[in-house]
């Protein structure tokens, strides 16, 4: 697979049982989490700006379903209120944007825009700014806006994705025979060309963001990191893909899908450690950091005990874990091996899960990043 070339990447598209809308729980709980930073950035934005202007927002990687919704409405109710209490209306108007890849479901975030219309009660209709929904497909690592018209970014469980799987690998230069992703056989030249692609990927998200904020503006990122400063021992989100890689495996052995095809499929993926990207995000020079932390999510999105360490039915976590990476990842498996393997292949996926989580709860490590401009 030459993704680096051809990235198409989508979440699975639709509202259906196996959509990304429908498995989309765990970054949902990551938008929450982020919730107070959202409303501080947005309050300070909304008093700061002049009588009668527009304030931008945009929302990058916003996939489709609720989530893409739920970071407009969350802008928008932090407003309402700020107007309630303080009767200070400004006569503001606010544009959104939601940027994702082309290959995104935009038709679902249009047709679920009436929702937030039918939510606000008609006194929030009274306190809401007039505003302005645009759909922007394109990539976050290239310019998406004029010069210094942003006044609010936020990207939510996108920047773990690479703008292509590096090329050294994609045109297989050093082999990563077996994984997907960084695993526990991966030779270090390899864990390298992960690396190496982030940071280039990271730095040009910022340094585009910059130029495309005003003065003052403000940027919310949240997306998978890693725990351990050790590169080999990636830890759970790297065990998440060396499961799959062992699914696939087995689908090799069952004759349904060729070595070859295995060998040549390299996922565009990185999760960076807290202390990567703080030392990126200062080596720019950019941005205030405000807020940088990290946090846990258990993989099963029905699992809200974070009490406990133990699994208590492996099975059903194992299916709940299946049905988000398939939602996620389904597209890009569909487009490199086919689309008849996607059943079988998440039911074992499913299966090696579960047998993974009997030895204790698996928990993604989340970033959340809170950054403002300095001045021009
Ligand atoms: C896991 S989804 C997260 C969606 C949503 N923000 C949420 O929190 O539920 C990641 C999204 O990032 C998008 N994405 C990945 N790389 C991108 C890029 N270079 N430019 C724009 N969107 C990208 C994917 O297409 C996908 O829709």
């Amino acid at each position: 697979m030459d993704i680096g070339r051809q990235l198409d990447l989508r979440m699975a598209t639709g509202d259906g049982e196996n959509s990304y809308a429908s498995n989309s729980t765990i970054p949902m709980k990551a938008i929450l989490q982020a919730r107070p930073l959202l409303e501080k950035a947005t309050e300070e934005l909304y008093k700061s700006l002049p009588l009668r202007s527009t304030m931008v927002v945009a929302d990058l990687g916003c996939s489709s379903g609720p989530n893409t919704l739920l970071v407009v409405s969350e802008v928008m109710s932090t407003i309402c209120d700020f107007v309630r209490e303080t009767d200070d209306h400004r006569g503001l108007e606010l544009q959104f944007f939601l940027n994702d890849l082309p290959g995104n479901d935009f038709n679902l975030i249009f047709r679920m825009l009436e929702q937030i219309q039918n939510r606000a009660t008609k006194e929030d209709k009274m306190a809401t700014p007039p505003y302005y929904i645009a759909g922007l497909p394109g990539s976050f690592y290239r310019r998406l806006f004029p010069c210094q018209s942003v006044h609010l970014f936020n990207s939510s469980f996108s920047l773990m994705w690479l703008s292509k799987v590096p090329e050294d690998l994609s045109r297989g230069t050093h082999p990563n025979e077996g994984n997907i992703y960084i695993g526990k056989a991966t030779p270090p030249v390899v864990v390298k060309l992960f690396q190496e692609q982030f940071r280039k990927d990271f730095e040009l998200f910022l340094m585009l963001r910059y130029t495309e904020l005003v003065c003052g503006g403000r940027m919310l990122l949240t997306f998978i990191g890693r725990k351990s400063e050790d590169m080999l021992m990636h830890g759970d989100v790297a065990s998440m893909w060396e499961l799959l890689a062992e699914a696939l495996q087995t689908m090799i052995q069952k004759g349904r899908v060729k070595q070859e095809e295995l060998t040549s499929f390299n996922i565009p993926y990185y999760a960076p450690s807290l202390d990567e990207v703080k030392a990126l995000i200062k080596q720019t020079g950019l941005f205030d950091v405000e807020l940088i932390e990290l946090f846990e999510s258990s993989w099963d999105p029905q699992d809200d005990d974070s009490s406990s360490e133990v699994v208590f039915d492996c099975a059903s976590s194992g299916k709940n874990v299946a049905k988000c990476i398939r939602a996620v990842i389904g597209p890009l498996i569909m487009d490199h091996f086919s689309e008849a393997i996607l059943d079988e292949l998440f039911m074992e996926y499913a299966s090696v899960v579960a047998k993974h989580l009997m030895k204790g709860k698996a928990k993604y490590p989340i970033i959340l990043v809170s950054l403002k401009t300095d001045v021009h």
